[in-house]
């Protein structure tokens, strides 16, 4: 059999890692990229998966990651653009280096890793980037100005990527789940603090309680894989693949509601009082 190879960043936690651990399950060889191979407790030990040093933001270390998976698997099919994380806060808040960290990882590092694999899939006149973008690409909340710009962004390159690389036989698939339960609130989520700037506390106080007890109640990461699952696998090019109940319903709103009134809705329900 020919096995098909995935190419992942982002593999240290949550999506990224169970996106890894179902393709190998399922037949597939997973190049599985992270900031800190040597940190890695599951991957490694799996049959077919090989490990590969990548931060997004650090060109040198996309370079060879792709270079190095392209040897040793010689064809890759499927590039998930996973790896991120969440700036959070008022966003007068955020430092010059919050801004920039957060557009370099979550912007530029998707593109970067795409145009490292852009020349490998040309040349195969075949092959599927599968971008994680995420609701908030689609609709913006409050408390989340730097994480929906960059989401944004993410949604509209891959939107607008679909079509340049389709003549090529490339499909572009964008995934965009609502909030799930990984540790993406924990662990991958930072939060602006600056005492000199005042005049939020309780804005901030009562939208950061409710989002975070609506990130208590995320949905199942798994739904997520599965979607992966079956946009890689699956021979058409499909653009859009919402993730979950909340994803569906906000965009189903977003599409049937007036802008200013679902605005409110968002407003009223978010930052007015602790839910
Ligand atoms: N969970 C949600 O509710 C949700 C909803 C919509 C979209 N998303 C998106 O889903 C993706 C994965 O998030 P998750 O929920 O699985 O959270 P997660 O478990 O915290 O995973 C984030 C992953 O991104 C990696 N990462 C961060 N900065 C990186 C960099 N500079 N280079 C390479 N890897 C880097 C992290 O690696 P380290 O271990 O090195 O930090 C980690 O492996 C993100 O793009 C996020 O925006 C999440």
């Amino acid at each position: 059999m020919n096995r098909k190879t995935i190419f992942i960043t982002g593999c240290s936690s949550g999506f990224g890692q169970m996106i890894a651990q179902h393709f190998q399950q399922h037949g597939w060889n997973v190049a599985a990229t992270m900031r800190t191979p040597e940190k890695d407790t599951l991957l490694h030990t799996l049959p077919n998966v090989k490990l590969y040093r990548l931060d997004v933001t650090i060109p040198e270390t996309v370079d060879a990651a792709v270079i190095q998976a392209i040897t040793d698997f010689c064809k890759i099919d499927v590039l998930v653009n996973n790896a991120g994380y969440g700036a959070l806060g008022i966003f007068e808040k955020a430092k010059e280096e919050d801004m920039r960290r957060q557009m370099e990882t979550n912007v530029l590092g998707l593109m970067r890793v795409t145009k490292a694999l852009l020349p490998h899939f040309r040349a195969n006149r075949s092959g599927t980037i599968i971008n994680i973008g995420s609701v908030a690409g689609e609709l913006a909340f409050p408390y989340f100005a730097l994480y929906n710009a960059s989401k944004y962004a993410v949604n509209g390159f891959s939107k607008a990527l679909y079509y340049e690389l389709k003549m090529q036989g490339i499909a572009v698939k964008l995934v965009l789940p609502g909030m799930m339960k990984t540790d993406f609130f924990g662990r991958s989520m930072t939060v602006f603090e600056d005492n000199a700037v005042k005049g939020y506390e309780k804005f901030e106080e009562t939208t950061r309680h409710n989002i975070m007890h609506m990130a208590e109640r995320g949905e199942d990461p798994a739904l997520v894989v599965r979607t992966v699952f079956k946009a890689a696998t699956t021979d058409t090019f499909r653009l859009m693949y919402p993730v979950g109940w909340q994803a569906r319903l906000l965009l189903i709103l977003k599409y049937i509601l007036p802008h200013p009134l679902l605005r409110r809705i968002m407003e009223t329900a978010i930052t007015r009082r602790k839910i």
